[in-house]
C-alpha cells in the first residue's frame, strides 16, 4: 500500500495535473437515444470499471470491456513498470474482444485510468481501432491524484476525426461515493432522448 500510494504521488507530482489544451474545441452538450450510446472504458483494478457501470445505469447505453489479449500483471509494481514502457512509446497491445455493430453508435464514453498521466494502453487500441466518424467520444478518467493530465489531450490524438465532448475526472480511491459528481457530470455531457 505504501509503495503504491508513493507511486501515486511521484506520478502525480512530476507530472502534473493539467487539463486539456484543447477545450475550445470541445463538443456542446450531445443528445441521443440509449441504444445509440456506447460505454467502453478499460479498467485494470476496478475503479474505472465502477464509474462505467454509474454511467450506464444513468444513461441507458451499452456497457463494453476493452480487454487486452495478454492481460496486465496483477503484481502492481510489474503492472506500472511494464506500463510505463508502453504508455511512453505509445504501444498499442492487440485487443481480445471486438465491439459489436460500433457503426450504429453515435455517442461514446470512453473510461480509462490515468496510467503515467495518460490513457492505458488498450483504450489508445480500442481509438484506432474503429472508424470514429461522425462520432462523439466523452472521454472520463480515474485517477490517484494526478486528474485528467494528458489523458483527454491523448484521446484527441488518436481519435481525431470523433468530435469529443467534455471529460470527466474521478479519484479512483472515492469512486464507490462519487455518485453526485459522476451524475452531475453526465447531466453536463448528454441529455437523455426517449
Ligand atoms: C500502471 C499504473 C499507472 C498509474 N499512473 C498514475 C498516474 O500517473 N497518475 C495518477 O493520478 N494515478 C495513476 N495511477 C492510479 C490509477 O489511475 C487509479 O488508481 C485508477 O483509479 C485505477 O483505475 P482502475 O481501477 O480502473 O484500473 C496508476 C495506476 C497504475 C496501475
Amino acid at each position: 500500500m505504501k509503495k503504491k500510494t508513493m507511486a501515486m504521488m511521484m506520478a502525480a507530482s512530476f507530472l502534473g495535473a493539467g487539463g486539456c489544451s484543447a477545450e475550445n474545441m470541445t463538443t456542446q452538450k450531445v443528445s441521443a437515444e440509449p441504444d445509440k450510446i456506447l460505454i467502453a472504458y478499460y479498467s485494470w483494478s476496478g475503479n474505472t470499471r465502477f464509474a462505467a457501470e454509474q454511467i450506464q445505469k444513468l444513461t441507458g447505453g451499452r456497457l463494453f470491456e476493452i480487454k487486452p489479449v495478454k492481460a496486465y500483471p496483477s503484481d502492481y509494481s510489474a503492472c506500472v513498470d511494464q506500463a510505463k514502457q508502453e504508455c511512453r512509446q505509445e504501444f498499442k497491445p492487440e485487443l481480445a474482444v471486438k465491439a459489436e455493430e460500433f457503426a450504429k453508435y453515435d455517442v461514446i464514453f470512453v473510461g480509462t485510468p490515468n496510467w503515467w498521466s495518460t490513457m492505458a494502453p488498450p483504450v489508445r487500441s480500442f481509438l484506432s481501432a474503429y472508424d470514429f466518424s461522425g462520432k462523439t467520444v466523452i472521454p472520463f478518467v480515474t485517477h490517484g491524484g494526478g486528474g485528467m493530465a494528458d489523458c483527454e489531450r491523448d484521446m484527441r490524438k488518436a481519435c481525431p476525426k470523433a468530435a469529443f465532448g467534455k471529460g470527466g475526472a474521478f479519484s479512483g480511491g472515492s469512486i464507490r461515493n462519487a455518485a453526485d459528481a459522476l451524475e452531475k457530470w453526465v447531466n453536463e455531457v448528454v441529455t437523455i432522448r426517449k
